[in-house]
């Protein structure tokens, strides 16, 4: 059989990549090997080649400079959770919130995908750092993939290309991931602008730190650098080297004095985290400033000082798209003004993008996400519910004069929120990291429609980590504990709820740049300043320790209903816990039940003694 040309630039030296790339090409039999050096020429050619393939649309260039939209098949629109496997060599690593098959089982299964997939392709090589280049936090990847559409995507969310490559040298250790659409072509054969395969495998394996992905050419499941090697394979790294890998935003909070504290805050999916890590304060609130490091995922390190130290490992944004408007995300929408991918939204007559809720009125016509008519009483959603943008991370104008800073950030504080109706107050503080670390364990967040199950049922989804732990969930929360033991100036944790509502079904807060009071709050406490009263879950802010300033008509009555503690739902609260922690029985830290117990016991506590009585919410 005749060999494929590897055809490597001199700048290529590494061993190790070197035969996996001849070995991976003689298994996947592609047309040819392209080496990508991350240039904007290389860019600007496979936008073209796209364009010319059928693949992207040109959006206007008054409108949208240098931006591109596509059209994914209407089957491949989402990552792929009950296709995700964690392949540890042994299952009870994997833990049982993890789908799981033996590495050697799995491999074989893969070898057969594989063999012959990228007939008719060209097989890119991406190298890429996740993280600032030459970062002691950073980490190298190689992806290996037959799609162009990963090829740019991957250009923007990673620092991608030749100086990653070089960083490699001839020896280092990078993660290999390799990733098909599974569609060969057979001579002749026409593409289409999608090519997938109905047969999806996202596949982990944790102890050789290595990625397979096969059938999707979509986001979490094709650009390997973010949810397979950011959170998952990065998570169980962190966990053998002492550090943290986390689906978190971070942000900075500037006070009017120039005080600079850094957040980081961990929601599950579809909760407003790209909104916050890009929030605007209230102009009434003088002078307080947020700026941002990163919408989605953290690497944290323990530094010399005792404290924890942040990274943002992406270079670039993968946000949901409806939703996002000028209301809800200022910041955002500007970012999102030339040099995008946008996958699956609206077109609009004049060659721009929409979805819904980008305006308060929907154009008389668009093409929707499957390149069908539209028009507002057409009944279907004109942007598909998880469409996305890709936009580099350096157009953001709220954007962190540090957020390339290889030492990270400090971090001041961890928030943990989800989208919860009742039972959750605004804001509270735990007593302590072993408390946080419950509190986080045991965060949920109501379905919504874009998710299976009944809507407002609540999904228990700890550190909104569950889809992206590599290893077993139960292990995770020792770490957890263990890092905050070697700590001596540990992030204070704080829970956090926009979505109560009243009883009739109105949300109490009005959130997007509301949320700085909360904020305020919150780095008040971590100074010291902000009083506070106690109740069974931790501290709670007084009535008069939120800045109202623009907000003087929440009263003090509507406060007090966001805050309430009701004895009984959060009785069911703690008892719906189990269900998950028991899940987990055999891992989990003897700590947890020990906390249970005690924040039963303080929930019959008299009320005088803790905040369920109104009065104590205000010193009036
Ligand atoms: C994401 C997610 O896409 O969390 O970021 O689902
Ligand atoms: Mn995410």
């Amino acid at each position: 059989m005749e060999s494929i040309p590897l055809n490597a630039p001199a700048y290529v030296r590494n061993r190790k990549l070197l035969q996996w790339v001849k070995e991976t090409a003689e298994l996947c039999l592609p047309d040819s090997v392209y080496w990508c050096d991350g240039s904007q020429e290389e860019y600007d050619r496979l936008c073209v080649e796209m364009v010319d393939s059928g693949t992207f649309i040109k959006l206007s260039e008054e409108k949208r400079p240098n931006s591109f939209l596509c059209r994914s098949d209407p089957s491949d629109v989402a990552r792929v959770e009950d296709r995700t496997f964690i392949c540890s060599i042994r299952k009870q690593d994997a833990g049982p919130t993890n789908n799981w098959v033996a590495p050697k089982e799995m491999k074989a299964t893969m070898n057969k995908l594989f063999s012959g997939c990228m007939k008719g392709r060209t097989m890119y090589v991406i190298p890429f750092s996740m993280g600032p280049l030459g970062s002691h936090i950073s980490h190298i990847g190689v992806e290996i993939s037959d799609s162009p559409y990963v090829v740019t995507n991957m250009r923007i969310m990673t620092r991608m290309g030749r100086a990653a490559m070089e960083l490699l040298g001839e020896e280092s250790e990078y993660v290999p991931c390799l990733h098909s659409v599974g569609a060969p072509l057979e001579p002749g054969q026409q593409d289409v602008p999608w090519p997938c395969n109905d047969t999806k495998y996202i596949v982990h394996f944790p102890e050789e730190r290595a990625i397979v992905s096969y059938g999707s050419g979509y986001g979490g499941n094709a650009l390997l650098g973010k949810k397979c090697f950011a959170l998952r394979i990065a998570s169980s790294m962190a966990r053998d080297e002492g550090w943290l890998a986390e689906h978190m935003l971070i942000l900075g909070v500037e006070s009017p004095e120039g005080e600079k504290d850094y957040v980081a805050a961990a929601f599950p999916s579809a909760c407003g985290k790209t909104n916050f890590a890009m929030m605007i304060p209230p102009a009434e609130m003088d002078g307080w400033k947020i700026t941002t490091i990163g919408d989605d995922i953290a690497w944290i390190k323990p530094g010399k000082d005792g404290r924890l130290h942040a990274i943002n490992p992406e270079y670039g944004f993968f946000g949901v798209a409806p939703g996002t408007s000028v209301k809800s995300n200022p910041n955002a929408m500007a970012t999102l003004y030339a040099n995008c991918i946008f996958t699956n939204v609206a077109m609009t007559p004049d060659g721009d993008v929409w979805w819904e809720d980008m305006t308060k009125e929907a154009p008389p016509s668009l093409i929707d996400w499957q390149g069908k008519p539209w028009t507002p009483d057409c009944g279907r959603p004109a942007a598909h519910p998880n469409a996305r943008f890709t936009s580099p991370a350096s157009q953001c104008p709220s954007i962190d004069a540090g957020w390339e800073n290889p030492d990270g950030v400090p971090i001041a504080a961890f928030i943990f929120g989800g989208r919860r109706g009742d039972t959750i107050p605004l804001v509270y503080q735990s007593a302590n990291w072993y408390y946080g670390v419950y509190l986080a364990a045991t965060m949920g967040s109501e379905k919504t429609a874009a998710a299976a199950g009944k809507i407002g049922d609540v999904r228990r989804d700890p550190f909104a980590m569950i889809p992206f732990c590599g290893y077993h969930m139960g292990d995770y929360f020792n770490h957890w504990l263990q890092i905050g033991r070697t700590l001596s100036e540990p992030p204070r944790i704080f829970g956090v709820n926009w979505f109560r509502k009243d009883e009739n079904g109105k949300f109490l807060w009005p959130g997007f740049g509301d949320n700085m009071r909360v904020l305020k709050w919150i780095i008040g406490r971590v100074h010291g300043r902000s009083a506070a009263v106690e109740s069974p879950l931790g501290w709670m802010p007084k009535y008069e320790s939120l800045d109202w300033s623009g907000l003087e008509d929440f009263t003090f009555e509507k406060f007090t209903k966001l805050m309430s503690v009701d004895r009984e739902a959060w009785k069911q609260e703690l008892f719906s816990h189990e269900e998950l922690l028991e899940k987990l029985y055999d891992k989990l830290p003897k700590e947890f039940n020990h906390i249970r117990e005690l924040m039963l016991s303080t929930l019959w506590m008299s009320p005088e003694h803790w905040a369920l009585a109104p009065e104590r919410y205000s010193e009036q």
